[in-house]
């Protein structure tokens, strides 16, 4: 998929230099940095992407993950998930989240440059998700002004049935090339007074410290929940607990931050974890990132202009 807002089709095209094969962690040294970093007091960890199911034999990697005492989540599109259900869950997958930001085959085609016939793919993917019980399956939504709006509601019907997370996620300025402009974010809360009007919500008590979305139950529909994700409305860096680690084995401490810090040449130098370990220990310590809040506190949001690492190496 090339979404207009995250990958979009004009940057990533044919002639886009992708990463080479080499450059790419192997599923051995991605693991090797997990084992250094589950001391640290990692308890969950999430394959995200691009798309993490592009990478072949992720079945592989997951199993190898699951030795580990983490949870083992995954965001993908859905368009290659159909059929892998039970063997991704058999591999040690503990839950999976969906992007699926239209049900109007015209707007998805717009937004992701992809057939809206693929819309049904991405519905079956869902349904096998449930099925093959990958936990409480999360579905992600951006909503933009102007962009998708209708689809709050027709998300709402698509899902209400059943026992999924639907998040609203607000447009955020990650990346460089997303043409992010504030006047296209929606805020949680207009969503949610939107909601309001016909349903009745009953908020959910967040369950660690570091939840991203403040999630509410519909009074009615077992099982269904909304999420909103405001990282711009309402930033929560200071609750922030995610390390990143991108494909090429780099790790950034933010999702907007601009550098990361090369791992992958440590461990094909030496392969000893313990010089990862102390070095993601002071890493870690020293982290200040605040980048959402920066832009929260700026007169006018936009205008910090600082070259950002893209979403579709880190997000997720
Ligand atoms: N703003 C908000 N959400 C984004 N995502 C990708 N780019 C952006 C952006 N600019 C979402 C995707 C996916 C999740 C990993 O992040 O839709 O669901």
């Amino acid at each position: 998929m090339r979404c207009d807002y995250c990958m979009p089709a004009e940057i990533f095209d044919s002639k886009h230099q992708f990463m080479h094969r080499n450059q790419l962690l192997t599923f051995e040294e991605i693991n090797s940095v997990v084992e250094s970093m589950i001391p640290l007091g990692v308890k969950k960890i999430r394959l995200t992407g691009g798309e993490p199911l592009l990478r072949r034999g992720l079945e592989g990697l997951i199993q190898m993950l699951s030795k580990h005492p983490v949870e083992i989540a995954m965001t993908t599109n859905g368009l290659l998930f159909g059929g892998r259900g039970e063997s991704l869950r058999n591999a040690g997958l503990d839950r999976v989240t969906f992007s699926l930001d239209s049900l109007d085959p015209i707007i998805f085609e717009k937004i992701t440059k992809t057939s809206g016939k693929k819309i049904q793919c991405i519905l079956n993917s869902i349904e096998e998700a449930i099925d093959c019980g990958l936990g409480q399956v999360r579905i992600n939504s951006v909503i933009r002004r102007g962009i998708n709006e209708q689809d709050i509601d027709r998300l709402i019907e698509q899902f209400e049935h059943l026992p999924v997370s639907l998040r609203f996620i607000e447009f955020m300025d990650v990346g460089n090339h997303n043409r992010w402009r504030y006047n296209e974010v929606v805020p949680s809360s207009e969503i949610l007074n939107h909601l309001q009007k016909t349903m009745t919500l009953i908020p959910i008590d967040s369950t660690h410290r570091g939840e991203v979305a403040q999630r509410w139950k519909v009074d009615g529909k077992d099982g269904f929940e909304i999420g909103f994700i405001s990282s711009v409305s309402e930033p929560f860096c200071g609750d922030c607990t995610r390390a990143r680690i991108s494909a090429d084995g780099r790790l950034f401490t933010c999702l907007f931050a601009s550098k990361g810090t090369d791992l992958k040449s440590i461990i094909r130098g030496q392969n000893k974890n313990n010089g990862i370990q102390d070095l993601i220990t002071e890493i870690w310590k020293t982290r200040d990132d605040r980048y959402s809040e920066l832009r929260s506190n700026t007169p006018k949001p936009g205008t910090i202009v600082l070259p950002k690492i893209e979403m579709s190496y880190i997000g997720g």
